[in-house]
């Protein structure tokens, strides 16, 4: 009999250890996952109110607008240029650039910008 508990016990800490590298393992994946970029593609729609609100002062960003500025690129011309790409344009917009100011934008709002960008093609 007390050869049976001591078995017992033996398997009772195996399978402890075990639920607790699963559990650690869970938590390791669940930060890994919050960690992770997120999975839904971009939002152009998100992207135009993000224009109208950051960048309209400097870009014609979209029809029916008139010239903002004279030496500033409309995004219709910029998504229209050969070699445009919306994966650049989210990185051009999240390093800074000396003529245009640092706006703080996050990657998903990067990422809805360039998508909104790349629907001005023409
Ligand atoms: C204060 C004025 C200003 C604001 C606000 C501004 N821009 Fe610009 N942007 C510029 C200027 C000036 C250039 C031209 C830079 C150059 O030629 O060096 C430019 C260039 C760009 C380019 C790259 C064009 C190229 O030549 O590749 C993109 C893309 C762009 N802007 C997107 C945006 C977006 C998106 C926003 C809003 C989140 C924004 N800009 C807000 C002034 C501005």
């Amino acid at each position: 009999m007390a050869h049976g508990t001591m078995t017992q016990r033996i398997m009772t800490q195996r399978i402890m250890t075990t639920a607790v590298v699963l559990g650690l393992a869970m938590i390791g994946l669940a930060v890994v996952a919050a960690l992770a970029p997120p999975a839904q593609a971009a939002d152009a729609q998100n992207g135009e109110k993000l224009a109208q609100r950051w960048c309209v002062s400097c870009h014609v960003v979209g029809p029916g607008q008139r010239a903002a500025s004279a030496d500033t690129p409309p995004f219709s011309a910029i998504a229209s240029r050969s070699g445009f790409t919306a994966a650049e344009v989210a990185l051009f917009l999240l390093t800074p650039h000396p003529r245009m100011p640092d706006m703080n934008l996050s990657r998903a709002e990067a990422a809805d910008l360039a998508a909104y960008i790349a629907a001005q093609r023409r």
